[in-house]
């Protein structure tokens, strides 16, 4: 089973992430590595692939199928440090997931102030696993910092270690925001000691993982076109600009897919009812029923406008707190789900506590209930300050709820905007960053509202919107091959 989970004369990829579901999600990383291995089995059969995925303490056990590695050596600190590698298929793919307790049983993914050390560990155990399962690969595909030791190693591996020399690497940016930066003293600690390796981390005087994977991967991806550009720039580089012009040549956008597998609104076993393009009766039963969740009044001919969004600035819910009086004057319902930082919950919390009749907040992680809000909501907001690809957007639209976004980042390029005099278009966008521009799509969007007629058009137009992966996978594996040379 592991020999042919890696093995034959196939284009043989291993994907490296910290995040995938159903293993852990905190964000949209967790959907794109949950069904991209998946959909890159499902291309033509030329590319196999494994995913590998630390085994967190979230991760439910009855997903893991058997234990294929006990005491699996990792060379580590300076010695040699054992770990269990389990196997499961539940993504249906193969997948291996590495037991490290001292570092993975804990609460939460992220967060721990030795996060450096903990997924420095994930990508030299990956590497030493790799070494056991029937060849090397021709590529690691790597996703975010956490994967940028990875890019590191074996970019030095290649010249000394046989077995590593023909596997290339893609490291794929999903938001270049967050760089695993950590103290410079610790990289000689963490076995990255020869010159070469240390420039790969070294940016501003203090190590970074996503520098890491940006400069020692052979090729870059990241996860829509208009994201690809914008991070060439200062307004978006987080610093990194410089770097990601110099290496333009290597980078590619690839819009991220939707796993209509998982998001499909005459399936989804979340929902109270299931509807398609073709009937969406079971749509207004979705919104009764997330009414009631919220415990918001029965009335289905007010529109409810929805955000399911981690708490973060990124999001843009400053212009949501600057427009929250006018939103609210408008009539319609405003339902949220998400957590994060402590000054976006309160100002939501406060939100709900002046229009309790209009207002409904849950605080928290709830996967459930983002599949109902999608169903239940009219109009889905996504105000992102930037927003590398952006996966609600979709999802929304495939429910027959219409996004209304900032145009930027993934958001541009999947959503477009309705045009009242050709009738096209599936959402609202607006360009600058300001509570004004927002308000003034969201009115648009209301209005819309108010004609049934034209409102059917728009969501159909969405309903019938392929974002699959489909066409993303095909593309990963073109560079897969331009990389290896296969
Ligand atoms: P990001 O990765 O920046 O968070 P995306 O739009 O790519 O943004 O993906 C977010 C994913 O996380 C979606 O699947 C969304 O439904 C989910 N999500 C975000 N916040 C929550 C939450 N509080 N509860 C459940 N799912 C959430
Ligand atoms: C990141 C981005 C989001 C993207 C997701 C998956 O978390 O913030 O825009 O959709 O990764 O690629």
């Amino acid at each position: 089973m592991l020999r042919g989970a890696l093995g034959g004369n196939v284009l043989r990829v291993a994907i490296l992430s910290s995040e995938a579901v159903p293993f852990a999600k905190t964000g949209g990383l967790g959907d794109v590595a949950g069904a991209l291995p998946k959909a890159l089995r499902e291309t033509g059969g030329d590319v196999d692939t494994v995913l590998v995925h630390p085994l967190y303490e979230e991760t439910d056990r009855r997903l893991l199928r058997e234990m294929v590695f006990d005491n699996l050596a990792v060379d580590w600190l300076g010695g040699t440090r054992r770990v269990n590698v389990w196997y499961s298929d539940a993504p249906r793919a193969p997948t291996f997931l590495i037991d490290a307790p001292e570092y993975f049983a804990r609460p939460g993914i992220y967060g721990y102030r030795d996060d450096h050390e903990r997924f420095a560990f994930f990508c030299r155990a990956s590497l030493a696993l790799l070494e056991r399962v029937g060849g090397p690969p021709d590529v690691v595909h790597g996703n975010d910092w956490p994967c940028g030791f990875a890019a590191a190693e074996l970019r030095s591996r290649r010249n000394h270690d046989p077995y590593y020399a023909r596997t290339r690497t893609l490291f794929s940016i999903h938001n270049l925001a967050y760089q695993g930066a950590f103290d410079a003293g610790e990289l000689w600690r963490l076995g990255f000691e020869s010159h070469d390796e240390r420039d790969y981390f070294m940016a501003d005087g203090v190590a970074s993982a996503l520098k890491a994977g940006l400069l020692a991967s052979d090729a870059l991806s990241t996860v829509s076109r208009r994201y690809a550009e914008e991070i060439q720039t200062p307004e978006h580089g987080h610093g990194l600009d410089w770097l990601l012009r110099m290496r333009r040549d290597r980078l590619i956008g690839i819009t991220n897919g939707v796993d209509y597998g998982v998001w499909n609104p005459a399936t989804d076993p979340h929902l109270a009812s299931h509807f398609n393009a073709e009937n969406l009766e079971g749509k207004r039963h979705c919104k009764l029923d997330l009414l009631r969740r919220y415990g918001l009044p029965e009335d289905l001919d007010r529109p409810i406008i929805a955000s399911i969004s981690r708490l973060t600035p990124q999001k843009g819910f400053d212009l949501v707190r600057e427009a929250a009086g006018a939103m609210i004057e408008t009539g319609a319902f405003f339902v949220s789900l998400g957590s994060g930082e402590s000054e976006y919950e309160d100002f939501l919390q406060t939100m709900r506590d002046d229009a309790p009749h209009r207002v409904g907040v849950f605080r928290g992680f709830n996967e459930a209930l983002s599949h109902q809000i999608e169903a239940g909501a009219d109009i889905f907001l996504m105000p992102s300050r930037y927003e590398p690809c952006g996966l609600n957007q979709m999802y929304s639209m495939r429910y027959g709820t219409v996004p209304v976004v900032r145009a930027t980042g993934g958001l541009d390029d999947t959503v477009e905007n309705y045009d009242r005099t050709r009738g096209t278009g599936n959402g609202f966008k607006f360009a600058r960053y300001s509570a004004a521009a927002m308000l003034e799509s969201l009115y648009e969007a209301l209005y819309c509202y108010n004609e049934p007629e034209v409102w059917r058009t728009i969501q159909l137009s969405g309903m019938h919107a392929d974002n699959s992966w489909q066409a993303a996978a095909r593309r990963y594996v073109e560079v897969y091959r331009i990389v290896t040379g296969l």
